[in-house]
């Protein structure tokens, strides 16, 4: 917009980790968090979005960043294609001893689609074996479209171990640097525009959505209209789950006060007032309700 233009201000990136199965995603952003998700979830299977702010030490000095963590079962594709809507970059993890697997190839697509530049992390090297095998996954990358930038091609890729956290920050470095070369901007002081990434209804909270923030600042009290869903913030929760007032570009944030559970993927923006929000959640769900009537005819 060209409202934005006189205030662009530096954002951080936002870093989608995607894979197949198993391949090490969130174990990869556990040791960047200094976390332990990956051994607490259900079946050892990320079942939704994870989004997390994180300081990197880069050249001494702590860069922000925004990693999306994603599922890489094949059930959950349309998290993949909302990840890749809404990234800077993508992080694409393949375990050595595993290599190109289906849901390597769909992230592939998926980022391509999206058009934002890809980083392979070969992951596991510390598994035995695995450097013996590390030519050939290179080589299977290569014919799925993932050119290695030591070949010729514009593909970084960096052979880690996300459980030892061997080669890790060299994966920062170069996610770093790819990321500057983007010259990644928003303009902060205008009514937030953004993604919904995730959205359920909660027994305590009602319908709870996490957006990630791409344009503009959400404030408490703020009117959002996403999809068919409105209402006024009540609250926002940090990725911690802590209350914070705000929230800036790139910035993932829980928000409650919805009159309804609004579909991921969905827009979302802040209007200035009910009214507003209102008609327009009504007029897209009439439009959606056409769409539907249309394709059953069709
Ligand atoms: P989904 O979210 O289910 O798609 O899996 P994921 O890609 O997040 O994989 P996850 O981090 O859950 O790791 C799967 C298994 O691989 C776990 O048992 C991890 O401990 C193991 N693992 C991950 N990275 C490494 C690694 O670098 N080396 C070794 N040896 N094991 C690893
Ligand atoms: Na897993
Ligand atoms: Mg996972």
């Amino acid at each position: 917009d060209e409202d934005d233009l006189d205030n662009l201000q530096d954002r951080p990136p936002v870093l989608t980790i995607m894979g197949h199965v198993d391949h090490g995603k969130t174990t990869l952003l556990d040791y960047i968090r200094k976390s332990k998700v990956a051994a607490s979830e259900a079946g050892g299977i990320t079942q939704g979005i994870g989004a997390y702010k994180v300081q990197v030490p880069i050249d001494g000095t702590m860069r922000p960043c925004v990693f999306l963590d994603t599922p890489g079962h094949e059930a959950f594709g349309a998290m993949r294609a909302r990840g890749a809507r809404v990234t800077d970059i993508a992080i694409i993890v393949v375990a050595a001893d595993d290599g190109i697997r289906p849901q390597t190839t769909e992230a592939i697509a998926h980022a391509r689609s999206a058009g934002v530049p890809i980083i392979v992390a070969i992951n596991k090297i510390d598994k035995e074996g695995a450097s013996d095998r590390i030519m050939q996954v290179m080589q299977e990358l290569s014919s799925n479209g993932c050119q290695p930038e030591d070949w010729g091609g514009d593909v970084p890729m960096v052979q880690i171990s996300a459980l030892t956290g061997q080669n890790v920050d060299d994966l920062l470095e170069t996610t770093m640097l790819v990321a500057e070369l983007q010259e990644l901007k928003a303009n902060p002081d205008r009514n937030a525009k953004g993604t919904v990434i995730e959205a359920g209804l909660d027994k305590a909270k009602g319908p709870v959505a996490t957006f990630i923030v791409q344009k503009g600042t959400l404030k408490k009290g703020d009117v959002v209209v996403c999809g068919e869903a409105f209402g006024k913030v009540r609250a926002l929760f940090d990725d911690a789950g802590k209350r914070v007032d705000d929230a800036g570009p790139s910035i993932p944030v829980q928000v409650i006060g919805l009159n309804n559970v609004p579909f991921a993927g969905d827009e979302f923006e802040v209007v200035d007032s009910l009214d507003i929000a209102r008609e327009r959640a009504e007029k897209r769900a009439i439009s959606l309700r056409d769409e539907r009537i249309l394709a059953k005819a069709g």
